[in-house]
């Protein structure tokens, strides 16, 4: 285990807050079973084909867990939650084993070098950052693409985030998932019919550097729709493995 070599910044807890808190959890409770559908669907397929090999997971930003799938935390013998909204903490210490759940109050996010704590985790913990990068951004630099390089480069890591979200309702044809490389008007494409697109950029695009991404969309709420990328990034010492 490596030791943090910063001091620790701790969350004020977040009752109410543009990335989360109350007014999520009642959208949630209202869009989960129907809107929410496909895209909780897309998220547990993209958390299956990830398998990360260790027996442990972090957790940063899960809420209550509104569009994770429980019984794939089964296969962790511990998981560590990053999430300062109390109330998302209690509801999902109910969804999931509450017994491997242990809950930090560590803000991994925030301070002048956010990321770095996590490193203090097992070496062979995964981590999965839950539809949080793009609603978070980092004190010290304008995005995450840099702080994940340089300070979870070594390890295994995943993350759902939004890229964009915009009023503008996507093609009819708009396809389930798309994996895909490029650029960010080639893929907004495959979602939206052409023209201008006036939309919010959340500073995310290729969290993992240029390559290829997964992508879908989050219809959050009537006249709302979120552009969602996947990318999962594995340990050197994961990659010389798999073609050794
Ligand atoms: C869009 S919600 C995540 C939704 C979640 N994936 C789900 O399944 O419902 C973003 C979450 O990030 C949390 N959050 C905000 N700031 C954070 C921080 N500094 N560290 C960890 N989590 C944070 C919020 O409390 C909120 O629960």
């Amino acid at each position: 285990m490596n030791t943090p070599s910063r001091p620790q910044t701790a969350f004020a807890p977040a009752w109410l807050s543009d990335a989360g808190g109350l007014r999520y959890h009642l959208r949630a409770l209202r869009h989960r079973n129907g809107a929410w559908r496909p895209f909780r669907a897309q998220v547990a397929r993209w958390l299956e084909a990830w398998a990360p090999p260790g027996r442990e997971l972090a957790l940063v930003g899960p809420s209550a867990g509104h569009t994770l799938p429980p019984a794939w935390f089964a296969r962790f013998d511990r998981v560590t939650v990053f999430e300062p909204d109390p109330f998302a903490r209690r509801w999902l210490a109910r969804r999931l084993s509450a017994s491997r759940l242990h809950f930090s109050s560590e803000d991994v996010l925030g301070g002048a070098h956010p990321l770095e704590t996590l490193n203090a985790l097992p070496d062979d913990c995964a981590i999965l950052f839950c539809n949080v990068l793009g609603q978070v951004a980092p004190e010290a630099a304008e995005r995450w693409h840099a702080p994940l390089r340089t300070r979870l480069g070594e390890r295994d890591w995943a993350s759902f985030h939004d890229v964009v979200s915009t009023d503008r309702p996507p093609r009819a044809d708009a396809p389930d998932h798309a994996c895909a490389e490029g650029s960010l008007e080639a893929i907004l494409a495959r979602f939206w019919s052409g023209g201008e697109l006036p939309l919010v950029d959340h500073d995310t695009f290729q969290l993992d550097g240029s390559g290829s991404a997964d992508y879908t969309l989050w219809h959050l709420r009537p006249g709302r729709f979120h552009l969602v990328e996947w990318v999962t990034h594995r340990s050197p010492s994961q990659k010389s493995g798999a073609t050794a």
